[in-house]
């Protein structure tokens, strides 16, 4: 992918007429140091979404090597994703986002900080899903995803049934969902949501501690200043 290619809408946002999206298409210019990152390091650490669905994406030879794989759904400008990847070698990280220009900043950060264990999804998180084969992840992560606070839009919420259900498809026995938000009606729905999945089992008895190897991020800070709890929840797949 070149700068060329960059439309400055989100990535997939003009895509998937009948499936209801669960971001806002976002516009953002890319600085000359982003458009930079994506002109050089598209090509070593990207992975466009395929569409149509092609065949399965085969992590091994993404990572180069075999290892377990921790999926991250919408990093932002991939704040968590670097500080977890750099702590934690053994394990590859596969970030997924459509917002340009955070992809192009965890291109430039994961460059800088000669990161080789992570590689970054531009476009939906669910049709990346759909193209990871069963039982390939060791752990999902979904920090703070957007609310969606109003009735007519929940709909629109990542954890939701369907999704959890293809989500928990795609762990391994015993893998980890952990989902993190500070609003505290959708963590009620998450927490009903994910204890309602038969596949799924709560490893607390109702909201997990603060794990201390999930970094704070922008969002976290901002939920912290406002006075707004922070809600975790950690799952395992039977
Ligand atoms: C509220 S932000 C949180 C960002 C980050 N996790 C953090 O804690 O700083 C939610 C992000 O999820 C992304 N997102 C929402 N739905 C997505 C999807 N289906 N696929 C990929 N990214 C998605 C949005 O673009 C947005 O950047």
């Amino acid at each position: 992918m070149t700068s060329t290619d960059q439309s400055r809408t989100d990535a997939g946002s003009e895509r998937h007429p009948a499936g209801i999206r669960t971001f806002h298409p976002r516009r953002g210019r890319l600085s000359g140091r982003h458009l930079d990152a994506l002109d050089r390091l598209w090509s070593d650490y990207g992975l466009m979404v395929p569409d149509p669905i092609e065949a399965p994406v085969d992590l091994s030879t993404l990572f180069g090597r075999r290892a377990p794989v921790v999926l991250e759904i919408g990093f932002g400008m991939g704040d968590a994703t670097v500080a977890m990847a750099a702590a934690d070698s053994g394990r590859d990280y596969l970030a997924v986002e459509v917002h340009t220009p955070g992809i192009a900043n965890l291109l430039a950060v994961t460059e800088r900080r000669a990161l080789t264990n992570v590689r970054v999804a531009r476009g939906d998180a669910v049709e990346l899903l759909h193209c990871l084969p069963e039982a390939a992840l060791d752990a999902v992560h979904v920090f703070f995803p957007d609310p969606w606070p109003k009735a007519r839009h929940h709909k629109r919420r990542l954890i939701q049934p369907s999704h959890v259900e293809l989500l928990r498809s795609r762990l391994a026995s015993g893998g980890t969902l952990h989902c993190a938000t500070d609003w505290s009606e959708y963590a009620q729905q998450m927490r009903q949501t994910l204890t309602d999945d038969p596949g799924l089992v709560n490893a607390f008895d109702g909201y997990a501690p603060r794990p201390a190897h999930r970094p704070v991020t922008k969002f976290e800070r901002r939920a912290v200043a406002a006075g707004r709890p922070v809600f975790d929840l950690i799952f395992h797949r039977r």
